[in-house]
């Protein structure tokens, strides 16, 4: 159970859902099977209807129904499953009228009342034997044990307040014919919370206990449990110590109602449930033992046989075994037990004298002490228990008492016992009406409602009957039972017969009319309760008022070892010369002690009806159901309550429910709830006589204006589901697209800011940037420093990257080189010179040595041409080759004549002619001595470089050269004028074979050769438009080319 106020988290709205539903339930219940509440009933003064739907409800299982906050229940006799963990939470704090009607609504109801109100409240249970008042006390506690806040001190209380119970059953139950767990005692229970609610402590009061059942058990019925208990379930050793034998059978107490053994009650398991609970309630073990000597010492007492002497008188063998064990067991000394037993003590004028007991006087005043030390040890464990119970916090505390009381008896033959039961009744109706009329009262004088007075039957005139001074009842028998003489039970009935005989209420045979007469004996009178008429049986009741136990008893009893006899039979305790207050007049006081207990709390009923006598589940007998609806003053109860107005609600909870059924309540209404009754009433069309407006409650007159309203509503409700699921779905919706919406900006904000913050930086960044690039362009002449130093190697740095992806390709392009900032200048210079360098060494190492002989071939050509001659340039480009007529193209013959001086080179030239000057092919060939000019297979002319003076080249772009010999002889040809397509490359091989360089000369204008030796020619050479070569008319060859532009 302490976890479960863990359990209690329970989210909101599962509660709510559950409540809901719950509600849902019972509404349609209400449809199905009767109505929850009986002061809905339209025929409420109606037994019959009162108990259709009793009946209907029953056979539904539904054993609860109210009447207003009155709870009436009917055992089912069969478990459900209607009393789980799971059902307590339901129940807890939710509103009396929300959920079905439950013993665990009106638990939490009085719980919440009592903490909001901090007031005291009491719950009276009251009904049949077995109607199951002792199991909805049950319920109610441990609702309580569950709801309650918990600590570890509180939880202490709890379990003692909860396993007070089976002791106190084991004790005070007993099987009996109605119920095989009777409640053999009236007991009121106090709970005692502090303001947060926490159960701190509580008390217990017992009330006429059934002591003769101790000695005494009908047919079928059986003693105390705990007899039984300890027998079956007491352990080896115990049951050795206590002189018992593990059979019932042997004890003379136990087997009168020939049931020893009932198939519903496991004794040994009780046995367990008490001996636990005993230690958990703080009973030393020594309290245990001498509370089981006094039980086993009973059932020894109960064996005990007198045997009478020769004079007739009882006597008791010394060696009574069963009487020195009660002797040990109680720790009196045999001799002083044997003679109380045997003998009374008669007081003389100075002296005392033993007077020797009858046999059946001594089987009286033994079942008498029996009776007295069962009846006492009961008190002392109920006393022992409020000890372990007891609250020692003294601030104030708020109570709720559970009173369990029988209720009203009607037996075949009624005595005593029923007498007081059913008088304590009448006080408890007394005091019900008393309350409810109060309250009812109070309720319309807050409410400013206008009191209509109730016609009710007040019982007090019942209740004077029995407990009037002097005439009452109780008071005659008092009476009679103290009077010297010879009172008997008859002399009582006829005093009764003189004093009240002509009381409306009372009437015995002799009194009564001729038909009444029939139905009594002679020794019976009769009440009319207000619960109905009660035929009483006048034998036993002087005895048993007395409950005499010889004063002799007292005295032996007085001299126990015991603890608890001791404390049982003080010897405060008056001695017999004043007598003790009879049982009536002791019962009498209790009641008006309870009475004033109840009278200071609000009250709360449960009603426990039995619905037939065989304890079988599903039966429900009308006859004995009906009777108890009348005994338990249902009816009654029913007209107070249903005196004015059927239903009254607050106008809160009123509006709450119905607000839907008019258009200006619904579905908010801004104004107080009564005005918005007022309206919603108005708009259903109440007509002013069926309802009242009080100062916080609407008051309808009658139910059927209210299931109309109801029925109203359970039409609407549908559709407004409907159109509440639509508006929750788009609100919810809505509530989602709002908050994507506000998400969606939230992150757009976050991002633009985080952009503006980065631009913003950047542009800082810039502007710093900037500002510094600016201060080091200004500074960037001045030596090296901070402002500028940045900026230098920015430069530095941009120049140098510039540079890398600008560097001159080649060699040539040299003059490409970029232009350095001032600060770089000279660093330009070095590295301009270095990679220059480096590319001439690239270049170098890349030559191979063929273009390197090529090369200065081209140098020597350029040393000799370059700047001389126009078209120069235009050869430069153009490879040298070795040679331009391959040695397969010279003519055999030829070779065979110069091979020996190895040819060098030899290209394809064009002669002319030294007179007439015209062209012919021929080819040049030089030698490693001579120049040989080759007409096919003949060698026309041998040019030994000895001879060759000079070679004549025009400055302009022609291909003209003038070969100068010496002639010494005639025979000798002249100089020769050739031109050659490979002018440039022939002239320089012809320069490097015959080392002529120097002679090699370039002319301007016109040449002058020698045609033979004395005879000369010239060539002139100019430029025109075209290239032509003609003889002029001054006989010179003219050499016209067209000029060039130099590269
Ligand atoms: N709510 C219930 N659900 C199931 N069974 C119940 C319920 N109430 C009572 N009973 C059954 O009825 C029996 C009698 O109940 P209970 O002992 O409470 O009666 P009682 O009114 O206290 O009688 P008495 O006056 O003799 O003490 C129980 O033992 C149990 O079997
Ligand atoms: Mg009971």
């Amino acid at each position: 159970m302490t976890h479960m106020a863990l359990e209690v988290k329970e989210s909101l709205e599962e509660r709510c859902n559950q409540m809901l539903r719950n509600m849902e339930a019972s509404l349609t219940a209400r449809d199905r099977v009767g109505i929850q509440d009986f002061v809905l009933l339209d025929a409420y003064t109606s037994e019959s209807a009162f108990l259709d739907n009793l009946r209907k409800r029953f056979h539904e299982n539904l054993i609860y129904t109210y009447v207003g906050t009155l709870l009436v229940t009917v055992n089912p006799y069969k478990e459900f499953d209607i009393y789980s963990k799971k059902q307590m939470d339901t129940y807890m704090g939710v509103n009396f009228f929300e959920l079905p009607p439950h013993i665990y609504a009106l638990a939490d109801n009085v719980f919440r009342t009592m903490l909001s109100e901090f007031n005291n409240h009491f719950i009276l249970i009251s009904g049949e034997s077995g109607a199951g008042k002792t199991e909805a006390s049950k319920k109610i506690l441990q609702f309580y044990a569950v709801s309650c806040p918990n600590t570890k001190l509180l939880n202490n209380v709890r379990d003692r307040l909860l396993l007070s119970n089976p002791v106190l059953e084991a004790f005070g139950n007993a099987k009996t014919l109605k119920n095989d767990n009777s409640s053999r005692f009236g007991k009121y229970m106090d709970i005692q919370f502090d303001h947060q609610g926490g159960a701190v402590g509580g008390h217990i009061l017992s009330y006429l206990l059934e002591k003769s059942r101790v000695v005494h058990q009908n047919h079928g019925e059986r003693n105390f449990h705990i007899f039984y208990e300890l027998v079956e379930g007491g352990e080896e050793e115990l049951l050795r110590w206590l002189g018992l034998e593990r059979n019932c059978q042997k004890y003379r107490y136990l087997v009168q109602g020939d049931c020893a053994k009932v198939s519903s009650i496991n004794d040994k398991s009780d046995w367990k449930m008490v001996r636990r609970a005993l230690s958990v309630i703080k009973f030393s073990e020594s309290d245990i033992e001498h509370l089981f000597g006094i039980i086993a010492s009973v059932l020894h007492l109960g064996n005990i046989k007198f045997e009478a002497d020769a004079r007739g008188y009882a006597s008791l063998n010394n060696n009574n075994q069963e009487m020195h064990w009660v002797s040990k067991l109680l720790g009196i000394p045999s001799q002083v037990l044997q003679q109380g037993l045997t003998h009374r003590k008669i007081e003389a004028k100075t002296e005392e004298v033993f007077s020797p007991f009858s046999v059946d006087h001594a089987v009286y005043a033994r079942d008498a002490l029996a009776k007295a030390i069962y009846g006492r040890t009961f008190n002392w464990l109920v006393n022992k228990i409020n000890e372990s119970l007891v609250n020692k916090d003294s601030s104030r505390k708020t109570v709720i008492g559970l009173l369990d009381i029988y209720g009203f008896e009607v037996f075949y033959v009624n005595s005593f016992e029923q007498f007081c039961i059913n008088y304590c009744n009448e006080k408890l109706q007394q005091l019900f009406i008393q309350l409810t009329l109060k309250s009812e009262q109070e309720e319309y004088e807050m409410e400013g409602i206008e009191w209509e007075p109730v016609p009710f039957f007040n019982n007090k005139i019942i209740c004077d009957l029995v407990e009037e001074k002097h005439r009452g009842i109780i008071s005659l028998l008092d009476e009679e039972c103290l009077r010297p003489g010879e009172a008997t039970d008859l002399t009582f009935l006829e005093k009764m017969e003189e004093t009240i005989g002509g009381h409306p209420h009372f009437v015995t045979h002799k009194l009564a009319d001729q038909k009444t007469r029939k139905t009594m004996d002679r020794g019976d009178f009769r009440l009319l309760h207000y619960a109905g008429e009660v035929t009483y049986c006048v034998v036993g009741f002087l005895d048993k008022n007395n409950d005499l136990l010889y004063r002799n008893g007292k005295e032996v009893m007085r001299q126990s070892k015991n603890a608890i006899i001791k404390h049982c039979f003080p010897s405060s305790e008056p001695d017999s010369k004043r007598r003790p207050e009879t049982v009536a007049t002791q019962f009498k006081s209790s009641l008006v002690g309870l009475t004033e207990i109840l009278m200071s709390k609000e009250p709360w009923y449960v009603r426990c009806i039995k619905p037939n006598e065989a304890k079988q589940p599903g039966r429900f007998d009308d006859v004995l159901v009906r009777h108890q609806v009348k005994y338990l003053g249902l009816m009654e109860h029913l007209r107070v309550r249903r005196a004015g107005f059927a239903y009254r609600r607050k106008y809160e909870i009123f509006l709450q429910r119905y607000k839907a059924l008019c258009p200006d309540t619904w579905p908010n209404w801004k104004g107080t709830a009564a005005e918005g009754v007022r309206c919603l009433i108005k708009h259903l069309g109440y007509k002013p006589d069926e309802y009242k407006m009080g100062r916080t409650k609407i008051f309808i007159r009658h139910p059927r204006t209210l299931f109309a309203t109801e029925d109203t509503f359970q039409v609407c409700k549908h559709k407004l589901a409907t159109r509440i699921q639509a508006k929750y779905k788009g609100y919810r919706v809505k509530g989602d697209y709002l908050k994507q919406k506000e998400a969606a900006t939230k992150i757009e904000t976050c991002w633009r800011g985080l952009l503006a913050r980065k631009e913003r930086d950047k542009r800082a960044w810039a502007v710093k940037v900037i500002k510094k690039f600016i201060k080091g362009f200004m500074t960037r002449n001045q030596p090296a420093c901070v402002d500028n130093s940045e900026y230098l190697a920015y430069v530095r740095h941009n120049y140098l990257t510039r540079l890398r992806d600008n560097l001159p390709k080649t060699v040539l392009e040299k003059d490409s080189w970029l232009t350095p900032p001032p600060i770089m200048q000279e660093l330009s210079q070095l590295l301009k010179k270095l990679y220059i360098r480096l590319m001439v060494r690239k270049y170098i190492r890349g030559i191979t040595p063929q273009r390197k002989a090529q090369l200065l071939l081209k140098a020597q050509t350029s040393y000799m041409f370059k700047g001389k001659k126009e078209n120069y340039s235009f050869s430069v480009c153009r490879p040298f080759m070795d040679t331009r007529i391959n040695g397969e193209d010279i003519s055999a013959k030829v070779l065979q004549m110069i091979r020996h001086e190895h040819i060098k080179y030899s290209v394809p030239v064009v002669k002319y002619d030294r007179n007439g000057f015209r062209p012919r092919l021929r080819q040049l060939i030089f030698t490693q001595e001579a120049a040989y000019l080759v007409e096919e297979a003949k060698i026309k002319q041998r040019i030994d470089y000895i001879s060759l003076k000079g070679v004549s080249v025009s400055n302009l772009s022609d291909n003209f050269l003038i070969l100068h010999v010496t002639c010494d002889d005639n025979k000798k040809k002249g100089d020769l004028v050739l031109q050659c397509d490979y002018l440039f490359e022939g002239l320089t091989k012809l320069s490097l074979i015959a080392n002529k360089q120097t002679c090699i000369k370039v002319v301007q204008g016109s040449v002058r050769f020698d045609i033979q030796p004395g005879r000369e020619g010239f060539v002139d050479f100019k430029s025109g438009q075209e290239s032509m070569v003609y003889r002029a008319k001054n006989g010179h060859l003219m050499v016209e080319s067209t000029r060039t532009k130099s590269r």
